[in-house]
């Protein structure tokens, strides 16, 4: 298993590539099977879901070539000999929860889909009871068996849904299958993640007819068959968000280019707020971390436009710098504090108490071996080690790499000390 060594203690100088929204590019590939000609997707971030679901969709029988070379963030996908009972397998969905948006793809094209139920996760226990009530007010029929959900349908009917509780892929997943459907459908108490609104710009070019992305409520008049597309996927404002942490954390100055400084607004907000001076370009953001003494902020994570819960880990380590007391509440997850213990471990001063971290700053941290529990957790234990004593040894790094394109490269090329160690892989994803 891979493990990351970082030393602590330089400041990041220079320049950071931001890559393409690992979970915009998730719902946008599962998007692909609405169609039976092609899909070309852009700036597909190199990470290891985008390998999960190229299997996924695979199993299903579409074909996916993921690309090579000066192509690498290139996926052509053409799903026109679909299995007539595709099936999505625990093996897969057990890795990747994000799987179970094919449902909604496929009762739509194909009228019948099975799929293993997620299990628990390290974050909470992120049910999909309202992909699956969203799939049965369009006119599906859901049954439970074995460990899978079984749903099928002849023509979806437009319906008026009202999501309970905002959810991120169930909006994208009853999305998808409503732009198939006979007649209009409205859902209300959408999400609004850019990540919404990009899925909403790929089907819309598909040739859906959807109004609202990006508002609590999205129309949509269905229509018989969709085409092929070409699409560039949108920067990834978690990734963004993690290094900009990272600047200002180390006291460093670097600037990242090719991202979206207005997917980024909370962030920013609190960045300021904690007296880190940013500057924000077009298409790029630069975060200059010496300028004074951090200062505590408080944040609660909230559904987009408020602060990321993909955010909180990493948050988390900045303020362990911070002059101060900050409070730290976790509203969308329940279980979303396992980096604070590790943290813990290198010397931070958190105190959990259910949905509420209480961080009191600064303290020194020093390197440790530590565990990645989930992908925005390693994030935050990297961060720490940038600005630790000595050498930190994270385990578990295939969490990072489920979301995170090559970020020791990224890290070494703005002047930290990071290496990989375990066993050698070949670059490329995928294998
Ligand atoms: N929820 C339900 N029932 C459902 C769906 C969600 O109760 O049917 C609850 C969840 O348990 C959670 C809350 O609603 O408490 C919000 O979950 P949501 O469905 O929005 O999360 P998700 O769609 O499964 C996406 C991202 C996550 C990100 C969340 C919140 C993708 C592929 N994943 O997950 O990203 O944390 O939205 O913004 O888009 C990550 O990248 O590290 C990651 C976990």
């Amino acid at each position: 298993m891979h493990k990351l060594v970082i030393r602590g203690g330089n400041p990041l100088l220079g320049t950071i590539r931001i890559s393409g929204a690992k979970n915009a590019a998730l719902p946008a590939m599962a998007a692909a099977l609405l169609t039976d000609e092609t899909v070309v997707l852009e700036n597909i971030p190199q990470v290891r879901d985008i390998e999960t679901e190229r299997r996924l969709l695979a199993a299903m029988g579409a074909e996916v070539e993921l690309g090579y070379g000066r192509a690498q963030h290139r996926t052509t996908i053409c799903a026109a000999k679909l299995s007539q009972h595709p099936e999505a397998s625990y093996e897969l969905v057990k890795t990747m929860r994000a799987s179970s948006l094919v449902l909604g793809p496929l009762v739509a094209r194909v009228g019948s889909a099975r799929v293993s139920i997620p299990g628990g996760c390290a974050i909470g226990a992120r049910p999909i009871d309202l992909h699956l009530k969203g799939l049965e007010s369009l006119g599906a029929k859901i049954t439970q068996e074995h460990g899978y959900i079984e749903a099928s349908a002849g023509r979806l009917r437009g319906a008026h849904y009202r999501f309970e509780r905002i959810t991120v892929t169930g909006t994208e997943d009853i999305l998808m299958a409503a732009v198939l459907a006979e007649g209009e459908t409205v859902l209300e108490n959408c999400a609004r993640e850019p990540e919404v609104v990009d899925l909403a710009a790929l089907l819309t070019k598909m040739g859906a007819r959807i109004e609202g992305a990006g508002t609590s409520t999205i129309r949509v008049r269905g229509v018989q068959k969709l085409r092929g597309a070409r699409h560039r996927i949108i920067p990834d404002r978690i990734e963004a968000a993690t290094f900009l942490i990272a600047g200002a954390l180390t006291g460093g100055d670097l600037m990242l280019t090719d991202c979206d400084p207005s997917h980024l607004g909370t962030l920013l907000e609190k960045l300021k707020q904690a007296g880190v001076k940013v500057k924000v370009g077009e298409g790029s953001v630069r975060v200059m971390g010496d300028a004074a003494p951090l200062e505590a902020a408080d944040i609660s994570t909230e559904e987009y436009p408020g602060f990321p819960t993909d955010v909180q880990a990493q948050y988390m380590a900045l303020m362990t710098q911070a002059q101060g007391t900050s409070t730290i509440t976790e509203n969308i997850f329940e279980n979303r504090f396992m980096h604070a213990l590790e943290l813990c471990r290198m010397g931070a001063n958190i105190r959990i108490e259910g949905g509420r971290a209480t961080v009191r700053g600064p303290s020194p941290l020093s390197g440790a071996a530590v565990q990645a529990s989930d992908l925005r957790a390693s994030a935050s234990l990297v961060l720490a080690a940038l600005v630790a004593e000595d050498e930190t040894i994270i385990d578990r790094v295939y969490h990072i790499d489920r979301g995170y394109e090559r970020i020791e490269e990224k890290l070494r090329g703005v002047g930290a000390q990071v290496k990989r160690i375990g066993e050698i892989l070949p670059r490329r994803v995928g294998v």
